[in-house]
């Protein structure tokens, strides 16, 4: 069953307690807040799926303004008011100001579970459905902070407006965006996706806008850029603190006006969805004026945080059975599981790299474990191993194996686009091309 959360508002501290306990009971999460502030601190750090607010509300407000914040802020948030008075027009009045339903106290207890499965019911179909695009896509983990993320990328789906999507590097920030597409009004449509880091600094213009023939010399055929290709569709914007600051302002009136001005052009109004994403701390690179602050408020208008690995640990069990059998089922052999004792040992390391470390530590221990399961053994780093491991006796070896592992790891990071995986290893193509072929690196066939 999933667990719905509720947010119970009330200042009577002794129903707050009845209530709560009997809602616990139940099955249901709840929290509980006797006063305004705290209960808007709750909304702003928990995505609630039900709230249940007092009529009467001191201070302030009455329960009456606090619902119009509630759904002016949270829409998507059914509220079922509690009337102390169990006054007919006040429980007109809370409907017509967009309540759910409402219930009278003294409560009746069976009166309110069934007020609550109706409600729930909706919920449940769409958080399933919800989860089940997400399984679709391929995103794994149902902790607590996965699952806000989860409402946060389907809240960003719903909306035409841009999308920043921040986190340490390997901890899902693709994947996210990835999800917002597929969820979103372009999803049938291919993502379009750009690596600012890979592009040279003089060629943004022409790469991100395109140019007509003869705007320049070399210009010798009209060239269309990402946000033509973009166009009625979302465009992935990775690594978006390496756009250079002139190419930021024409940034800012693509993202303001909908417009494209190509080189040696007209301007043109195009339609595309900007979904952008850092390793970096944008809003300091705006303080040391690297970023444009005005550009910043414009891409994070969602904000969407993953954090890293180590703060969400429940993950690490899910998330490295998934990669097992991933992988065995991508190569044909069966299913190797994880020794329990492996687990622990899993949740119990830093992962800095975060689920892409963690990916390739399951995919190599699948590769090198000798055994039909995973023990702890097969996930030490090959640099332990290697040392009493005769088949990497030389250095000379153990260098190429691992200069074949980590160009393989790049490239599939850059989708086995060349230029790119050239660009993050600091060489040309032609030297990556002598190197794939000398280490015997097979490309996947398009
Ligand atoms: N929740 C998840 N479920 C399943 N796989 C995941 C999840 N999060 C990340 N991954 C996988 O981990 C790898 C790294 O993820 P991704 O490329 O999205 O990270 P990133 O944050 O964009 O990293 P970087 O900053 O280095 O670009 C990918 O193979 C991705 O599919
Ligand atoms: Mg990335």
């Amino acid at each position: 069953m999933l667990e719905i959360s509720i947010l119970l508002a009330d200042d009577d501290l002794v129903f707050l307690q009845l209530t709560s306990d009997f809602l616990r009971k139940n099955g249901y999460a709840v929290d509980c807040s006797s006063n305004i502030e705290a209960t808007e601190t709750l909304l702003q750090k928990n995505n609630y799926d039900i709230m249940m607010l007092d009529m009467c509300f001191p201070a302030l407000y009455d329960g009456f303004s606090l619902l119009d914040k509630v759904r002016e802020n949270y829409p998507d948030l059914p509220v079922l008011m509690i009337s102390g008075s169990g006054h007919i027009p006040d429980a007109v009045k809370a409907i017509k100001n967009g309540a759910m339903d409402f219930i009278e106290k003294p409560i009746d207890t069976t009166h309110l579970l069934l007020r609550l499965e109706r409600i729930y019911d909706g919920i449940v179909t769409k958080k399933q459905m919800h989860s089940l695009r997400l399984a679709a896509i391929g995103m794994q983990g149902n902790s607590a902070v996965m699952q806000k993320i989860y409402d946060d990328i389907c809240k960003a789906a719903r909306f035409d407006c841009p999308v920043l999507i921040t986190g340490e590097t390997g901890a899902g920030k693709e994947l996210a965006a990835r999800a917002v597409h597929r969820l979103s009004k372009y999803g049938e449509k291919n993502l379009v996706s750009i690596n600012c880091a890979s592009i040279p600094k003089e060629l943004f213009e022409a790469e991100l806008f395109g140019y007509e023939s003869g705007s320049f010399t070399g210009a010798v055929k009209a060239h269309r850029g990402y946000f033509e290709f973009a166009d009625q569709n979302s465009l992935f914007m990775d690594e978006i603190s390496q756009l250079p600051l002139e190419v930021q302002a024409k940034l800012l009136r693509v993202v303001s006006e909908n417009e494209i001005q190509k080189i040696g052009g007209k301007v043109q109004k195009v339609n595309t969805r900007i979904i952008s994403a850092t390793n970096q701390n944008l809003e300091k690179l705006t303080e040391e004026k690297l970023f444009r602050k005005d550009l910043f408020y414009r891409l994070n208008t969602i904000e969407i945080n993953i954090p890293p690995l180590r703060k969400r640990i429940e993950d690490i069990p899910v998330l490295a059975e998934y990669f097992m059998n991933e992988f065995c089922t991508r190569n044909d052999i069966p299913p190797k599981p994880i020794s329990p004792s492996a687990v622990s040992w899993l949740c119990e390391q830093k992962w800095e790299g975060n689920v892409r470390e963690l990916k390739n530590a399951v995919e190599r221990a699948v590769v090198f474990s000798k055994n039909d399961h995973l023990t702890m053994v097969d996930f030490t780093t090959p640099s332990e191993s290697d040392l009493s491991d005769r088949e990497y006796g030389s250095l000379r070896k153990a260098i190429t194996s691992f200069e074949k592992a980590y160009i393989e790891n790049v490239l599939r990071i850059y989708n086995y686009n060349i230029r790119q995986a050239a660009y993050h290893l600091q060489m040309d193509k032609s030297n990556l091309f002598k190197k794939i072929s000398a280490l015997k690196i097979t490309l996947p066939t398009r």
